[in-house]
């Protein structure tokens, strides 16, 4: 399976902060935001990854990142010149996927806990899956309502009357018939290709499956102020209590299997003296101990 994060709009929720630097750039407490979904594909066993931001900012993505290839990954960069869609990036990213399956994330969506998408991703086989995640404030997402067994029967977009508390996580599974759903569908009324509207055509198939994610799963979006710093308090908690770190692409792709001990600690005799430097070089000692 393929992975793709959606980096681009405009950030505009978080001006100035995003006048110079886009909002996936962004500090979430000691990294940037857009380690966290890096992080999510390459613990689920994700390494080929393409990466979608806009012409202005994706050279400072790939200043940060490179080709993935000194962490055991490889990404790819593609420009989204407009903001047309979440949807969009599968056209986008159609040469990139092939004939694989595709996990699609959004770079400003953090994920923790309950060992991620790794299982889904493994067990992924054909349709789509998507997740479901209880929200007090459904409005501002997706939302899936479900029948008495707990089946999907409907999504909608940023509803007034949400028939849910279920809204729908920026983590989307596809299988290839993907390509041709997206080509298929139109721009909805404020003029994007809609993610809901590509999810929707999966369920009236009979090809949707919208898992529901426990309550010991965290999701955070970083996409307000608010939010950006109660996602950095909730990393700092985390961190400051368990002495892990959450979104450290590194150490993910290490456990992964996609790097060897040697590699990481290739990377960390390079990495200036910090605190990521301090705890990588401790993932190192660790797994040379052992
Ligand atoms: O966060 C989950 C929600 O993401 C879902 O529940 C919704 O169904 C989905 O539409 C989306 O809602 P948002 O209101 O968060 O979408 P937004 O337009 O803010 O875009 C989400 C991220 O994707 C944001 O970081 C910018 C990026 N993006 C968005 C669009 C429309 C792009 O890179 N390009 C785009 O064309």
């Amino acid at each position: 399976m393929k992975g793709i994060i959606l980096a681009g709009g405009a950030g505009s929720r978080l001006y100035p902060l995003t006048l110079v630097a886009s909002k996936q750039l962004q500090p979430v407490y000691d990294k940037p935001m857009i380690y966290h979904p890096l992080t999510t594909l390459i613990e689920g066993g994700i390494r080929e990854i393409c990466l979608i931001s806009t012409p202005h900012d994706l050279p400072r993505f790939q200043q940060l990142l490179g080709d993935g290839s000194r962490m055991g990954i490889s990404i790819d960069y593609r420009e989204q010149a407009k903001p047309e869609g979440i949807a969009q990036a599968i056209l986008i990213a159609e040469s990139f996927i092939g004939d694989d399956a595709v996990a699609l994330i959004l770079g400003d969506n953090i994920f923790y806990g309950n060992n991620g998408f790794g299982e889904s991703f493994r067990d992924f086989t054909s349709g789509a899956t998507i997740f479901g995640y209880h929200v007090q404030d459904p409005e501002r997402y997706g939302v899936v309502e479900f029948d008495e067994e707990g089946s999907a029967i409907s999504i909608e977009e940023k509803p007034q009357y949400p028939k849910s508390h279920y809204a729908v996580p920026g983590i989307y599974i596809y299988d290839n018939d993907v390509i041709e759903i997206t080509k298929g569908s139109q721009p909805s009324a404020r003029g994007e290709l809609e993610i809901t509207a590509i999810n929707m055509e999966y369920l009236n198939r009979g090809r949707l499956r919208v898992e529901k994610l426990s309550r010991g799963f965290a999701w955070l979006d970083a996409g307000t102020s608010s939010s950006l710093h109660e996602a950095s308090a909730y990393v700092q908690t985390i961190e400051t209590r368990t002495g892990i770190k959450i979104g450290c692409p590194e150490e993910a792709s290490y456990r992964s299997g996609f790097m060897s001990v040697d590699q990481l600690a290739e990377i960390v005799a390079d990495m200036s003296i910090c605190e990521y430097q301090a705890y990588l070089a401790g993932v190192v000692a660790e797994a040379m101990r052992s």
